[in-house]
């Protein structure tokens, strides 16, 4: 098991290198991430590399027993590359071309950049395939990051209007999908297409649905060309892999079609960043680890794990004392198996000076380099654990088309995707049942219960497989607007909402509303009245029974309805409801399944791992109150790997 940390040796003197690598190695540090933003270092002068540095930095992580994890530098590249090559340069909406400074700001359609890029990593990587010491590449550094997904540069445009003429093949065909006859935008050819730039009102929902897609793409060509030059030129006991950040749902990549090349996935965990006044909430932290080991259905690495206060111009929150090493224990529940801190020590020049590491700037070893050390001494002994695969009832499915389709038209100015999703998740994360997070794409049938926040798009393929899912006794919940588009991102016609999911839910959506800031409607379930909000569908029962049922002038309308279906249950919940209500409904999914819930505390996550067939528990205290379960009292933020559970 790797527990390491992020080190730039090329930010500090030479003399300090080895010293640094004893410290490290003195609390358990056994690995070193290193070089991912160093290209200039390795190619000063355009095609004269010089590795040397890194020569050496590697042989005193080899005299200090480390290995190593290397990036390619991608992320960063030289000034003289921008200088020489301005088409390299992303663009914004506004035409901006993004200047150099920063990082990130390379297009990933340039021809002359995935050249470049090409060059320095099939050289960075061919000059260290024989090094022992390196285990593992990392490609780039969070593609999609800060706003990397996006350019609309003039490259950018030709390619995007090439890739729809591979996929539509005929003009025609194009014009009768975006249904380009409204407004008068019939193309008469490919190079006739504009690409979403700033315009009066509005683009046309399918074109912008293709320039998703056409991100995606573009990002994902540029990330799996560098895979597979590190692939073709590293040696064979070193692997593969990238790091992604959090914010999976705002970026314009599917990360599925991304990880699948890889030989393991990697994450970058930082509960709170920036400005933030208060870290995100357990459920959310939880959601984006089971969405990273969902990646590839197996366990994972924390490559960047939050220790200190993080920004860039403006830092918020300060982690408490043991909050972090908490965090991190949460991120092994979940499914990481080697851990990766961000970052050694706080630098004190350049953009990141705010960015605080174990270390802090006055270089002593302080609060945070002790908590790392007795992190490393408490998870050591459980390895096994660790290691092995984690096994849920659950599974929460999201579309990346669908997901594109709400940022689109979020339909309500209140609606956020993410927010939604964890609104369907965290009654189940409460009970402490293990979630995967996974794509529409995957097997289903090995879950009890499927839950599908807002699936605007439904294919037909998916709708087959959910329906031998109920045949076979499965359970699934769908949340509003479920059903209502086709892949063009049309609204489908002459079919009643839920459209093709229709029969499966037993209830039909005869009216609409969206609730924007401010509003909501009142809703009624066992004669107790809860909150509505964001959107409401005004179900009519047809094969389905009520649940819940709203409380104004629509009164004879349902709100969430339940459908016995072949031998399973389907559920339709018709707005975003009060946490409150979505527990007691969560209570009704589950009735009757074997499913191990385990009643904890609020903010006292206590997640199950199974080896050898008996059961350990990682107990993570999220809050900064001491609280008790199971006979035990936990301090705040204290951790514990416990066996039994009374
Ligand atoms: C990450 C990034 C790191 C560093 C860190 C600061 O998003 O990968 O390079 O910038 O944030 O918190």
């Amino acid at each position: 098991m790797y527990f390491g940390v992020d080190y730039y040796p090329e930010h500090w003197d030479k003399n300090m290198i080895g010293e640094d690598l004893t410290r490290m190695s003195k609390i358990g540090i056994n690995i070193v991430r290193i070089g991912e933003f160093a290209w200039h270092l390795m190619e000063p002068i355009e095609g004269e590399y010089d590795f040397s540095f890194f020569d050496m930095v590697i042989k005193k992580a080899k005299e200090n027993n480390m290995k190593v994890m290397f990036g390619t530098p991608t992320a960063t590249f030289p000034a003289w590359l921008a200088n020489k090559h301005q088409d390299i340069l992303s663009e914004e909406i506004d035409g901006n071309k993004r200047v150099f400074g920063g990082r990130r700001q390379y297009c990933y359609t340039s021809k002359t950049y995935r050249h470049y890029s090409r060059k320095i990593s099939k050289n960075l990587v061919s000059h260290y395939k024989g090094e022992e010491t390196i285990i593992s590449w990392q490609v780039d550094n969070e593609f999609g990051h800060e706003g990397s997904d996006m350019c609309y540069c003039s490259n950018c445009h030709i390619d995007f209007q090439n890739f729809l003429k591979n996929k539509y093949q005929n003009i025609d065909e194009l014009n009768e999908k975006y249904g380009t006859i409204f407004w008068g935008q019939t193309y008469n050819n490919f190079d006739e297409i504009p690409i979403p730039k700033i315009t009066i009102t509005t683009h046309n929902p399918s074109l912008r649905l293709d320039w998703s897609r056409y991100r995606s793409f573009t990002l994902n060509r540029y990330a799996i060309e560098q895979i597979d030059i590190v692939k073709a030129n590293k040696g064979p006991h070193q692997k593969v892999t990238t790091n992604a950040s959090g914010g999976f749902f705002n970026k314009y990549f599917d990360h599925d079609e991304q990880f699948k090349e890889l030989d393991f996935s990697s994450y970058d965990n930082y509960p709170v960043w920036g400005g933030l006044v208060e870290p995100m909430p357990p459920e959310e932290i939880a959601m984006t680890l089971d969405f990273i080991r969902g990646l590839k259905d197996e366990n994972f690495w924390i490559v960047e794990q939050l220790m200190g206060a993080q920004g860039h111009d403006v830092i918020g929150y300060l982690p408490r004392p043991n909050q972090a090493k908490m965090w991190a224990h949460q991120g092994m529940a979940h499914g990481c198996n080697n851990m990766i801190w961000f970052r050694w020590r706080g630098m004190t020049r350049g953009a990141e000076q705010f960015c605080f590491g174990i270390i802090d700037h006055d270089n002593k070893d302080g609060r945070k380099y002790k908590e790392v050390q007795e992190f490393i001494k408490y998870m050591k002994p459980h390895k096994e654990i660790i290691d092995s695969k984690i096994k849920s009832d659950i599974a929460i499915l999201y579309s990346f088309d669908n997901v594109w389709s709400w940022r689109i038209q979020k339909q309500s100015s209140t609606y956020n995707f993410n927010n939604e999703l964890i609104k369907l998740y965290r009654p189940f994360y409460r009970k402490n049942l293990n979630i995967d997070v996974i794509p529409t794409s995957r097997d289903i049938s090995k879950y009890k219960v499927v839950l599908i926040p807002n699936l605007m798009i439904v294919e037909n393929e998916l709708k087959a497989r959910l329906d031998k899912f109920l045949e076979d006794g499965g359970r699934v919940i769908f949340t509003y607007r479920a059903g209502i588009r086709d892949t063009d991102n049309n609204i489908n016609f002459k079919e009643t909402i839920p459209c093709s999911l229709r029969e499966m839910v037993g209830a039909r959506v005869e009216e609409v509303e969206s609730l924007g800031e401010g509003i909501s409607a009142e809703v009624n379930y066992n004669n107790e009245i809860f909150k509505a909000k964001v959107w409401r569908d005004l179900l009519k029962l047809e094969t389905a029974n009520e649940l819940v049922s709203y409380n104004d002038l629509y009164k004879d309308y349902s709100c969430v309805t339940e459908n016995k279906y072949k031998n399973g249950k389907v559920y339709y919940i018709g707005s975003s409801l009060d946490n409150k209500l979505m527990d007691l409904l969560s209570d009704k999914v589950i009735e009757g399944l074997d499913l191990d819930v385990i009643d904890s505390p609020e903010n006292l996550e206590v997640y199950k791992r199974t080896l050898n067939n008996e059961d350990y528990f990682f107990i993570s205290n999220h809050s900064d109150k001491e609280l008790e379960f199971n006979g035990n009292k936990f301090k705040p933020y204290e951790i514990k790997v416990e066996k039994d559970l009374c």
